[in-house]
């Protein structure tokens, strides 16, 4: 197969290309700043492998200063003066600006991380501007409880409450998959809470979340909430994990990292929350309605190129609809249009980076070489450009790493299972992660009780890929600790306070 590769950013609006032609500096203390040392580094275009812009990059010596700026925010600006409403209406309008921007972020998210336009438009841009248009509902609803004494108080009357307080200046550290979206998920309930953040992006795609700091400027932010430091994972994002003066860290990314994170969080014991790797199981049981499975299957494993954490990357079926599930999930496999993100008529783009296409390409074969068998993809695609063929592969065995390990790409592990019986519980459970899984099927007692034994933080019945601002999101096992989203995330980044007076 031949993809057609020409240039990208040719297809995107002067003004844009005239952004991306400076270099781009980060966002400190509501200025706009190059690195401390001078440094810079190129963003590619992972779709032609071509540079796109260069940005600066930040280090421990741009983290301080930026967690300087956060930390005067916080105790002396007028961000933690404001009232919860007007804190709501500045977090409102960031989601109706990025709306503004629709397009012209969108442009950015695929020339950036090379997933389609189309995609960008209706999906990570939209789902970007609902969270902070949900957070800034929370803000006027962040409350705490009276409570009454027994024990210590029999021998006078006391006045006991909670406050919720914000719990200080947040370290955010952000993955590439999603990169608009996921500093929307980190910002906006850091922000409603009426926290202070430094925002490291994923050096492989920073350009949104500096569009975004523009808009978070033109929204009326105050100097140094936001602060949105570019660089790399070993130097800034190690330096902001480990700095004294960071009271929380919440990270998405590779669990291998999220354990870097612990260690460098618990010498001061600073807080941390963590969306990790997973491997998710996606069970079809016979009775399920087969053609709503397959194109559901499909979009598990298929949708931004494999390149979710909670991607149905171990799909369950039940032995006799077997061999129709896979041949219908290979057969769409097959009809995904793959290229260039910019084309319209672009399903599928490249891999994020070299590294990931070689990641991806690399475990790939070793599936292939153990002796499992691709119905359809199995290997890159192109001479440039870091495609990959969507892939399904059969005849697998629970002991290879293309099902052990997190793939990260459009690869699909597909295993027969004769009854929906504790054997299969035991299966789909048997990963060191537990971030989503899916059941299909028309019985929905069944579907519930199968659910309530999955060891996954989201369970999707007879649907896969369902996410709202509203429903809590986050990992079992080693997929993490604490929840994004709905009101269940407004808990990383508040402290609870007990206040006591005496009223005797
Ligand atoms: P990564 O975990 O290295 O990168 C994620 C973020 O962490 C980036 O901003 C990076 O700069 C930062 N980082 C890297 N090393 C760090 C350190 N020592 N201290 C502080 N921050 C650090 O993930 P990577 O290398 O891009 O991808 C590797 C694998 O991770 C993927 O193949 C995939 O399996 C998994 N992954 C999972 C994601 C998720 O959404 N849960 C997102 C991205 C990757
Ligand atoms: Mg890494």
């Amino acid at each position: 197969m031949n993809i057609a590769v020409s240039s990208t950013i040719d297809r995107v609006p002067a003004a844009l290309r005239g952004w991306l032609a400076k270099p781009r500096p980060m966002l400190i203390n509501g200025k706009w700043v190059m690195a401390k040392s001078g440094k810079t580094f190129d963003v590619h275009d992972p779709a032609t492998e071509m540079k796109l812009a260069s940005v600066a990059e930040g280090d421990a010596a741009d983290i301080d200063e930026a967690v300087r700026a956060a930390r005067r925010a916080l105790e002396e600006g007028p961000w933690s003066r404001l009232s919860p409403a007007a804190r709501g209406r500045m977090i409102h309008r960031i989601g109706d600006l990025i709306l503004a921007n629709l397009d012209e972020l969108a442009q950015l998210e695929s020339l950036d991380n090379g997933k389609p336009f189309s995609v960008a438009r209706v999906a990570d841009v939209p789902l970007s501007a609902d969270m902070f248009h949900y957070m800034s509902g929370w803000c006027t609803k962040i409350e705490g409880k009276h409570i009454p004494l027994s024990a210590l108080a029999a021998g006078g009357q006391y006045l006991s409450f909670t406050r919720p307080e914000p719990i200080g200046v947040v370290g955010q550290i952000i993955p590439w998959n999603f990169p608009l979206l996921m500093a929307a998920w980190k910002l906006a309930p850091a922000l409603a809470t009426g926290c202070t953040v430094v925002l490291k992006v994923a050096e492989e795609t920073p350009l949104s979340a500096l569009r975004l700091g523009e808009i978070l400027m033109e929204a009326g932010l105050p100097d140094g909430v936001v602060n949105i430091v570019t660089g790399f994972g070993e130097t800034a994002g190690a330096a902001l994990a480990a700095h004294p003066d960071v009271d929380k860290v919440a990270f998405t990314g590779s669990t291998e990292v999220g354990r870097l994170i612990v260690q460098a969080a618990s010498r001061d014991l600073k807080k941390v929350s963590l969306e990790l790797g997973g491997k998710s199981p996606n069970i079809i049981l016979g009775d399920a309605d087969v053609d709503a499975a397959i194109a559901g299957a499909t979009a598990g494993i298929f949708f931004n190129h494999g390149q979710c954490c909670n991607a149905g990357s171990r799909l369950f079926v039940q032995e006799k609809i077997f061999d129709k599930v896979t041949a219908g999930i290979a057969a769409n496999a097959a009809r995904i249009k793959i290229g260039v993100g910019m084309d319209p008529e672009t399903e599928m783009g490249p891999l994020v980076s070299e590294v990931q296409h070689g990641r991806v390409k690399g475990i790939l074969k070793s599936g292939l070489e153990e002796g499992a068998r691709a119905l359809t993809g199995g290997s890159a695609i192109g001479n440039r450009g870091y495609f990959v063929q969507p892939t399904v592969l059969v005849d697998t065995k629970p002991n290879m790493k293309v099902v052990r390990e997190e793939i990260f790409g459009p690869v699909l592990v597909a295993t027969p299972f004769k009854d929906a019986d504790d054997k299969l519980i035991a299966a789909a459970n048997d990963t060191i992660y537990g971030l989503a899984a899916g059941v299909w099927t028309k019985d929905i007692a069944k579907a519930n009780q199968i659910a309530n034994r999955l060891k996954a933080g989201t369970v999707w019945i007879n649907c896969y890929h369902v996410f709202d601002s509203a429903l809590p999101f986050g990992g079992y096992k080693q997929s993490g600790w604490g929840r994004e989203m709905g009101q269940a995330v407004l808990s990383n980044y508040l402290e609870t306070k007990a206040i006591t007076t005496n009223i005797s």
